[in-house]
């Protein structure tokens, strides 16, 4: 196989990061910040335009979509030159990470309409079901636990929940605070995903709180549960292991 050829290039970069994230501390990843990454945002609402944004500002570059194209090219235009705006399709496939942050009840057909593209791709899965807002899916996802429900509704995507239970306008200044740092829970299966979504979760301004895998945590990454709101590291851990 020829590693000279960019993908495997890519592939090689992406795989060091994964296992450097694993296994070390935020001063050791910080080392490998040179390694910008190419982020698909689907749904540049409150969540995905506050994170996009501090994504941006740190470095990688995103893509901007929803359903409103010339929202998401306002959007890319004030973010500035590592940001652009595309479609939906567009936006998985260029990213090499894919964040996914829209209502609930938009995951259905969002899952059809990408099809192919989703397969092995890493996702951050910001989405919370809201019976009143979602309609039924909600109250399946729910009884189901949201990253069980996410992963049958995005066939084949590789995922991880976080920014789930957090306000985003507190994401929007993350990166910005001074002073310790709030944890992020996060549940996922697949390492190398959670290891670059690690990364991503640092990058605005969060420390990464692993609580466990998407079966077990993945009901717990939501408003209204005991891991819900701004937490410190210590607290996110402590209560975790109560929901074992
Ligand atoms: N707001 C918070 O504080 C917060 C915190 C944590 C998690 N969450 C969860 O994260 C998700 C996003 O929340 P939000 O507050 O950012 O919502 P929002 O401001 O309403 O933004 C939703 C975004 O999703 C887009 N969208 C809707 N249907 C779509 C589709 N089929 N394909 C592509 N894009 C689509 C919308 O595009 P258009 O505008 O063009 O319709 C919009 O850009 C929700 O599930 C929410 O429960 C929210």
């Amino acid at each position: 196989m020829d590693i000279t050829r960019p993908d495997r290039r890519r592939f090689l970069q992406l795989a060091a990061v994964a296992a450097i994230a694993q296994a070390v501390p935020a001063r050791v990843i910080a080392a490998e910040a040179a390694l910008a990454l190419r982020i698909g945002i689907i749904g540049s609402g409150r969540v995905g335009s506050a994170l996009g944004t501090s994504w941006a500002k740190a470095g990688h570059t995103v893509m901007f979509s929803s359903l409103d194209i010339e929202h998401d090219r306002k959007l890319a235009a004030v973010v500035g030159t590592n940001a652009r705006a595309g479609t939906p399709r567009e936006a998985a496939a260029f990213g090499e990470i894919l964040l996914i942050s829209v209502p609930y009840g938009a995951l259905p057909q969002l899952g059809k309409d990408l099809g192919a593209l989703l397969k092995g791709k890493m996702v951050i899965d910001t989405c919370n079901p809201f019976p009143n807002r979602d309609g039924e899916i909600a109250n399946w996802a729910r009884e189901k636990g949201a990253g069980v429900a996410s992963a049958e509704l995005l066939p084949g995507a590789r995922i991880v929940r976080a920014f789930n239970a957090v306000g985003a306008a507190r994401m929007a200044e993350a990166a910005q605070r001074q002073g310790p740092r709030s944890g992020m829970p996060m549940a996922g299966d697949d390492p190398a995903a959670i290891a670059v979504a690690t990364r991503l979760v640092r990058d605005a301004g969060f420390e990464p709180v692993l609580v466990g895998g998407l079966a077990a945590m993945g009901k717990y990454l939501m408003p209204g549960t005991p891991l819900a709101g701004e937490r410190s590291p210590e607290d996110i851990r402590k209560i975790a292991a109560t929901l074992n």
